[in-house]
């Protein structure tokens, strides 16, 4: 059975593109792969993160998996400090990577901004970490959204370069998951930015933690344009709205793509159904669905916030579990690069 493996960082305001993006397709995955899900902490810390909050977040994003429908049994749950193997792997992995690729790296400029040199080390060496937690484990697939892409394909190069200087074929070749058609949703408030759990305003972003109010609100809220909403000819020979089209639009193709996405409907049927429509009466119908699929996953999620003892629980027996996958590999590894061990 080939492994999946994927993290979501611990870093507050979980949203519906990571929900959409990310986590609602680790849920199926459980049934046909060995899956591991990282609560990726120590990616976290690359920015500054308030103690208090950090193990907040962390005890949020598990209670988030718990919630979408990961089972623990079946799955491996658990937060990446908890397994050292990771960070004894990505140093190796700091010693193959090349500081070429990692100048690529469009996630660590967006990141670090105007004033690089005040980044910390440890934001550069991220995609490091990042291959070192998929192929500590040896795993294969990685579901993600569509912003880490280029970060897969650095965690290829990082194995190529490995079996490569080593003369080996140790480490897999990864297959990047990017899923359906909210592989990257966008902000409520600027249809040209993503959702992000940065944003200065919470208006931008629905989290998954949002009562009914607040999803009502930012739906009725969200920014728009006074055309009514187009049909299915927008689509081109491949079913895909072209650049043009959604350049002319992003608003009303990113709540679209929201909308196909939680009524798991192609777009297509979508534009059919709402074509016409002002945003007022699609709005209404969104919220509502919104309400119907978010509200019980927010739900359930606090109750499983109000109960930590649980939910560390899950972590630490996912932690002994994925320790017992990645510690075999790790030596392997260790013994491939020639470090002496008793
Ligand atoms: P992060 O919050 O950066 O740890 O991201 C966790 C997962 O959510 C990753 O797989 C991301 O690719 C995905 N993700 C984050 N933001 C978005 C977005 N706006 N749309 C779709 N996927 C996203
Ligand atoms: N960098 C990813 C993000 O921000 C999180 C992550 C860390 C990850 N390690 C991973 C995702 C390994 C997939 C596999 O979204």
């Amino acid at each position: 059975m080939s492994r999946v493996f994927s993290g979501v960082q611990p870093t507050g305001n979980l949203h519906l593109g990571n929900y959409l993006g990310a986590i609602r397709h680790f849920v199926p995955l459980q049934d046909s792969h060995d899956c591991i899900y990282c609560v990726v902490d120590l990616h976290a810390i690359t920015q500054w993160q308030d103690p208090a909050e950090l193990r907040a977040n962390t005890r949020e994003v598990t209670a988030a998996y718990l919630a979408a429908g990961i089972d623990p049994k079946r799955a491996i749950i658990f937060n990446q400090s908890q397994v050292p193997e990771h960070s004894e792997l990505a140093w190796i992995f700091n010693c193959v990577a090349r500081l070429g690729w990692l100048n690529r790296m469009t996630q660590f400029k967006d990141k670090a901004g105007k004033d690089r040199e005040k980044a910390s080390a440890g934001l550069y060496v991220y995609p490091n970490l990042m291959a070192a937690d998929i192929l500590v484990y040896k795993a294969t697939h990685v579901p993600v959204g569509e912003d880490q892409k280029q970060h897969l394909e650095l965690t290829r190069d990082i194995a190529q370069k490995f079996n490569h200087d080593f003369g080996v074929e140790f480490f897999p070749l990864i297959e990047p998951l990017i899923m359906g058609d909210a592989t990257r949703v966008m902000s409520l408030r600027d249809g040209a930015k993503k959702m992000s759990k940065s944003d200065p305003s919470d208006m931008s972003r629905i989290t998954m933690t949002d009562d009914d109010d607040a999803l009502a609100k930012k739906i009725r809220k969200a920014k728009t344009d006074p055309e009514p909403l187009p049909g299915p000819e927008v689509l081109d020979a491949a079913g895909k709205v072209a650049d043009e089209a959604r350049k002319a639009r992003p608003e009303a193709y990113n709540l679209l793509g929201i909308y196909g996405a939680l009524a798991e409907k192609e777009l297509s049927t979508v534009l059919t159904e709402m074509e016409g429509q002002p945003f007022s009466s699609f709005k209404q119908q969104l919220a509502d669905l919104a309400i119907a699929t978010l509200g019980p996953i927010g739900g359930e999620m606090k109750r499983l916030m109000a109960d930590p003892g649980a939910v560390d629980a899950v972590l630490r027996d996912g932690a002994e579990r994925a320790r017992e996958r990645a510690g075999p590999i790790l030596k392997e590894c260790q013994d491939i690069v020639g470090f002496l061990r008793p």
